[in-house]
């Protein structure tokens, strides 16, 4: 099944992401992530995109359909694959149909996560993530069970995303708000969209997704 995954800056598409790939085992091809394993790396991909993330802008279109392009070409996605955060622009969409046409690994779906633009700054300051395997948790919303130990891998380290400032935050959500609405009426207009409640906890909001799911893996 090949899925995309929408929403806007602290919608909780990673946090979704985590659980929809450790039940169907797709490769999880997240544009952010990549970006900051690039500026981890210290590669020129990473530097490009440093520039534009610290100030919570998109990186440009040529430079982020590239690097998916070359992902989705991996024979790791050949029998799906679950994008989040691509495309975020109508040229990123339209790109897209292009490469998974050419590739023969068509959209079968696109899930938007909803949830009301008020209480995403919330979910952004309290995000921190396991520097060992990238698990996301909150704390308050989605705190790790034990104090420190990350449920998934036992590592005690953590981070806070650079671009989770106040200041950044803002700016992202500004962006991605402008962006969100042709995207969606791109996908409804081609009978892909589906759209779910992210305004729930957790567990809900997988099992929501997990219906749309359950009709692609058969
Ligand atoms: P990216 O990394 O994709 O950031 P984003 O879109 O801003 O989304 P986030 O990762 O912040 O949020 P999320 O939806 O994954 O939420 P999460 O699950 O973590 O992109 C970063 C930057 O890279 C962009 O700003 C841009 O510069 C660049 N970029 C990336 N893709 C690009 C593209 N296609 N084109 C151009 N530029 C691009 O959850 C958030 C918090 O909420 C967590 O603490 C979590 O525990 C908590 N939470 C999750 N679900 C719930 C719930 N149901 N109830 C309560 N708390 C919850
Ligand atoms: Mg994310
Ligand atoms: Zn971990």
């Amino acid at each position: 099944m090949n899925i995309i995954l929408m929403g806007l800056p602290g919608a909780g598409k990673g946090t979704q992401a985590e659980k929809i790939v450790d039940k169907y085992h797709i490769p999880h091809i997240s544009t952010g992530d990549m970006f900051r394993a690039a500026i981890a790396d210290g590669t020129e991909l990473g530097l490009k995109a440093k520039s534009y993330m610290d100030k919570g802008e998109l990186v440009p279109d040529d430079v982020t359909e590239g690097i998916v392009s070359d992902r989705l070409s991996a024979a790791d996605t050949d029998k799906g694959y679950l994008l989040d955060g691509f495309p975020r622009t109508i040229d990123q969409a339209v790109a897209l149909e292009k490469i998974t046409a050419d590739l023969d690994k068509p959209i079968d779906g696109v899930i938007d996560i909803e949830v009301d633009p008020k209480i995403l700054v919330d979910r952004l300051s309290g995000r921190y993530i396991c520097a060992k395997c990238g698990a996301t948790y909150h704390k308050l919303y989605h705190p790790t069970k034990v104090p420190g130990v990350c449920d998934r891998c036992g590592s005690h380290e953590f981070y806070q995303r650079e671009d989770d400032k106040p200041a950044t935050v803002k700016k992202r959500l500004e962006v991605n708000m402008k962006m969100n609405a042709p995207l969606i009426d791109f996908y409804k207009d081609r009978n892909l969209l589906y759209r779910i409640d992210g305004d729930q906890a957790i567990d809900q909001v997988f099992a929501s997704i997990d219906e749309i799911l359950q009709k692609f893996s058969k």
